[in-house]
């Protein structure tokens, strides 16, 4: 793995930032004295303090700048179009789906794999795909006037693109997505590794709720008031795989990878395995530092997780919750465990390179978003960055510049009571702070959940030039204009 080097000249630049901010800082200082012990067990304030370690390099190792290909080319052709489909209790449901399927097809490829996507609409307004989570050539972003046009009804695009990761990755519309989304256009991709480990069972769990009316078919006003005020549109039933009577039938002691995404458009989920073996190996994609208990994953849309899932003692029926709201939980699927089978032992993939940053928190800010609503706008509500309401992609123009292979640090301070899952496209980030104070999550992520009046610092490593997308991931705030573009510019 080669990471661009971060250039020495911030190095010596960041030691005084962290000498000062670290150990006497504003941002310390309000936070607990056992933070304060660990900066000082770190060296910081100490004459013979080394420099601070540059972020950037500790990045090496964590994943690659450069897909290493070497696999098969694996075409895909895909359709959007009007469907009907036995949906949610099994009634008919008018859909927007891909290949008449919801959820769509899900692609499943190999860690090298050159994927090609031969892509049709027949939808009757434009659309185009973005590959969530996958770090793709810009110009498959699928980002309409920014990355591509966007594609008219009856005219096709062919994506091609060769992941550099293995892992969790979904695909979706970019264009009035909270429309086209909710309508049930999604699918997932899953790229394997190049040795997949030797779990039992490979599952796939996609989450997702619905607004239905009356006449138990989608309330067709999208982007109301009610959404644009609240968290979204939030549905009046949750789906697994498109059903609310999904079972997954399991043996004791089978060691199954369950792969979960939430692709509900404004829909938080806390999802609780309900006393099973639950460990988290994967988040947004890409492998933990080490497995973790699941505890209480708020599973934002837009996030997935996969999970290590080992079942004891048959002849039970479990009911899996979202537990988001505590006082008010969601059935979401059961797992029937019932016979038994032999479990397959090998280590858990969980052992990825992810780095700690601990010394981040004391170097520079790169730039702080603010995140609020106002009145006004098209929609008659507008969500903003830094008073920024994004008008279409056709006007953008980047809100900040990052530099390929340097390491940045950005700030989210939610200003509004609402949530705001935050995704980056074309590159992972770490939390580093949530409210000021350190934290080291042991994974990598693309989409972070902030909550009201929260404020959360990333650490990244931008790894591709070209304009990446940066919005929150409910689509109804997205559509009101939380929506900016980052510019990733080669190093001079
Ligand atoms: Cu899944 Cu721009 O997002
Ligand atoms: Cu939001």
């Amino acid at each position: 793995m080669t990471v661009p080097a971060g250039g020495g000249e911030r190095r010596t630049r960041a030691t005084p930032a962290l000498a000062r901010e670290t150990c006497y800082g504003p941002t310390v200082r309000r936070i607990s004295a056992l933070l304060i012990a660990t900066a000082t067990a770190l060296g910081c304030g100490s004459a013979a303090s080394p420099p601070a370690p540059d972020p950037a390099r500790e990045l090496a190792g964590a994943y690659p700048e450069h897909a290493t290909g070497g696999g098969a080319l694996r075409t895909f052709e895909l359709t959007a179009a009007e469907a009907e489909v036995p949906l949610i209790d099994g009634a008919p449901l008018k859909v927007w789906a891909y290949n008449g399927q919801v959820p769509g097809p899900t692609l499943r490829v190999r860690l090298g794999d050159t994927v090609r996507v031969r892509f049709t609409n027949r939808l009757p307004q434009e659309t185009t795909i973005h590959w969530h989570g996958v770090r793709v050539p810009n110009a498959m972003d699928g980002v309409p006037h920014a990355t591509q046009p966007p594609i008219q009804p009856g005219a096709s695009f062919t994506y091609e693109f060769t992941p550099k990761d293995a892992g969790t990755f979904w695909f979706h519309p970019h264009v009035r997505s909270s429309e086209q989304v909710e309508r049930g256009l999604y699918g997932l991709l899953i790229v394997e590794d190049r040795a997949p480990p030797p779990y039992t069972r490979d599952v796939t769990w996609i989450l997702d709720d619905w607004l239905l009316g009356p006449d138990r078919q989608l309330e067709p006003g999208f982007n109301t008031p009610h959404d644009l005020m609240h968290d979204g549109r939030w549905g009046n039933a949750i789906t697994v795989n498109g059903r609310t009577d999904t079972v997954l039938p399991i043996a004791a002691g089978e060691r199954i990878r369950l792969r979960l995404l939430n692709a509900s458009n404004g829909r938080i989920y806390v999802p609780d395995l309900v006393g099973l073996d639950a460990q988290i190996i994967a988040v947004d994609g890409l492998y933990a530092r080490a497995p973790q208990p699941l505890g209480r994953f708020e599973l934002a849309p837009g996030n997935r997780l996969d999970l290590d899932v080992t079942a004891q003692g048959g002849g039970r029926s479990l009911v899996v919750m979202d537990r988001f709201t505590p006082q008010r939980p969601n059935r979401l699927a059961e797992i029937e465990v019932d016979g038994t089978a032999a479990t397959p032992a090998f280590p858990s993939p969980a052992k990825a390179h992810v780095p700690a940053w601990r010394g981040a928190l004391a170097l520079p800010l790169t730039h702080e978003y603010r995140l609020d609503a106002r009145q006004g706008g098209p929609l008659g509500i507008e969500w903003t960055l830094n008073d920024q309401a994004f008008s279409g992609h056709e006007h953008a123009h980047p809100s900040l510049e990052l530099v390929r292979g340097k390491w940045a640090r950005l700030r989210f301070a939610n200003a509004s009571a609402r949530l705001h899952p935050i995704h980056l496209h074309g590159m992972f980030f770490k939390v580093i702070a949530r409210d000021g104070a350190a934290v080291d999550e042991p994974f990598f992520r693309d989409t972070v959940l902030i909550h009201g009046r929260e404020t959360i610092d990333i650490g990244l490593v931008p790894l591709d030039a070209g304009d990446w997308m940066l919005h929150c991931h409910i689509l109804e705030h997205a559509e009101a204009g939380m929506m900016t573009m980052l510019a990733v510019r080669d190093p001079q």
